[in-house]
């Protein structure tokens, strides 16, 4: 061990003054002596300036096979809760001897610590020596301390592996008197029963939501139970001696409230969007009403031609909701594209009375999902594409219209296609500028038209991204009808 690097930490993490020091660098001195005397590690532990947690500034090894692999913790730092041990007797001064302990490194240990003192008899340090019993207490259950050997007394003074547990923890005794809580348990009875005295009182009357768990016969019994405000999990556990007596019984609690809370708060948002989504789809559906009354009034041709493609544009939109809707899942507002589009397009063949056209929708196995927002694009693009072929390609009334959906890599196709009279030199109106713009401004995608032979096809690409996922593939093709 290095004198200079046992001065620089001191003097860099530590208040403790030069005397301090030299008293310490002698105590180090010895360390390696100890470790090869002991076959254990030793270590010598400062408190930080700011006094809540320590510091490695002096460690030794034996010269074992095992210790070649150990990592080395010089100058790393101790925290409280994971040796509660070595801060305690930073601390109040009080020694620890041959107690297990897990080490932040994740190792049982059999930890003992006393402290060192100066001329002034002020704790200026802890030396530590560990031996590492890892192998030991995981060999017979799997790395699990044995509840026996975690010396769960409440009268001792050793810290204990339940006091480093964030659960609430008590043990009674074979009468299920109450003997021991872990410090979130002490804090627990605080809170529920102020400062009354609670050490060796019948468990039922300190903690009265546990008395309806006391006949349970089940070596371990798991249920959630309310005391006052609180939700609170409780395992009960039997302990039992090596002959299979009753020993005391084990409580391991975990207060559920605040996940139950956020929980109900959760329900309540989901119930609240769903709300809207219906708010907004009677809406759309009074517009849709609204133009409606309008047209019947007696409308000049080409008015109502405007008319009717507003009213689909709603119609497509209002789709959307109706899919969300129907979802089971209330908090759910993805929307399946392949669905959406086979309701648009066949609720559009449903209302063409002038031709016989034949509607498909090919999925190519997959499934999109989109939000809400992405969807109603969606919906406004297939409407207004499916809409011109309905309109413009087919003036002898029969034929196909098809769209597709491919993924390529991280981009989604959509094809929508006809077999009718194609778009030779045709005059961009409001459909297409409106296609177009969803396309680039909404779904950052790419709008071309295709050469083919018989017919127009649009293609449409743009990319996967959060809000619009290829979820799952399925093996079928789904068709409109
Ligand atoms: N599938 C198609 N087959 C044949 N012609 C088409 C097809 N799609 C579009 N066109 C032609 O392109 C023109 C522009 O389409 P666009 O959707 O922009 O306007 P629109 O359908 O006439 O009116 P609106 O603004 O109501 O959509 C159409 O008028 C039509 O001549
Ligand atoms: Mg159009």
């Amino acid at each position: 061990m290095s004198e200079t690097t046992l001065h620089q930490l001191c003097r860099l993490y530590t208040n403790l003054k030069a005397e301090d020091i030299a008293i310490l660098e002698k105590v180090a001195d010895t360390l390696p002596q100890y470790a090869e005397l002991t076959g254990n590690y030793m270590y010598i532990d400062c408190l930080l300036q700011s006094g809540d947690h320590g510091i490695v500034v002096a460690e030794a090894l034996p010269r074992t096979p095992d210790a070649a692999y150990k990592d080395r913790v010089l100058g790393k730092l101790v925290f409280e809760a994971f040796e509660p041990a070595v801060l305690l007797c930073h601390k109040t001064g009080r020694k620890s001897l041959k107690h297990r302990a897990i080490t932040q490194e994740g190792k049982v240990v059999e930890q003992s610590v006393i402290p060192i003192y100066n001329d002034s008899h002020e704790v200026i340090g802890t030396l530590i020596m560990e031996a590492d019993r890892s192998e030991e207490s995981s060999a017979p259950n799997g790395g699990t301390l044995p509840i026996k050997s975690m010396d769960m007394g409440p009268f001792s003074d050793n810290p204990m592996v339940a006091d480093l547990l964030m659960e609430i923890i008590f043990m009674t005794d074979d009468q299920q008197r109450l003997v021991y809580a872990n410090p979130s348990g002490i804090k627990f009875l605080h809170e529920i029963q102020g400062e009354r005295d609670w050490v060796n009182q019948p468990v039922g009357h300190v903690l009265p939501f546990l008395e309806g768990l006391l006949h349970h016969k089940e070596e371990v019994f798991i249920s959630e139970v309310l005391a006052g405000q609180r939700v609170l999990e409780v395992k009960k556990v039997h302990m039992r001696t090596k002959r299979n007596e009753l020993e005391g019984l084990l409580f391991i609690i975990q207060d559920l409230t605040e996940l139950r809370l956020k929980e109900k708060e959760l329900l309540k948002k989901s119930v609240v969007i769903k709300e809207i989504h219906h708010r907004v789809k009677n809406n759309l559906q009074t517009v849709a009403s609204l133009l409606r009354l309008q047209m019947r009034k007696g409308l000049s041709v080409e008015s109502k031609s405007h008319f009717e493609d507003t009213l689909h544009r709603v119609y497509s939109i209002s789709a959307v909701y109706e899919l969300i809707l129907a979802n089971e899942d209330a908090d759910q507002d993805d929307v399946d594209v392949i669905e959406l589009t086979s309701k648009i397009g066949s609720t559009m063949m449903l209302n063409d009375l002038d031709h016989q056209i034949e509607f498909r929708v090919v999925s190519n196995g997959y499934t999109l999902l989109a939000s809400s927002r992405k969807a109603v694009s969606i919906a406004l693009i297939v409407n207004e594409l499916v809409q011109n072929s309905l309109k413009h390609a087919f003036p002898h009334q029969a034929g196909t219209i098809c769209v597709e959906f491919k993924v390529k890599q991280e981009f989604i196709e959509m094809h929508i296609s006809d077999d009718g009279k194609g778009m030779e030199g045709y005059t961009r109106s409001l459909g297409l500028d409106i296609v177009r713009n969803l396309i680039v401004n909404d779904l950052e995608g790419e709008f071309v038209y295709k050469q083919v032979k018989k017919g127009t096809h649009a293609s449409i690409i743009f990319p996967i991204h959060d809000e619009i996922l290829v979820h799952s593939v399925s093996v079928h093709n789904r068709v409109g009808d």
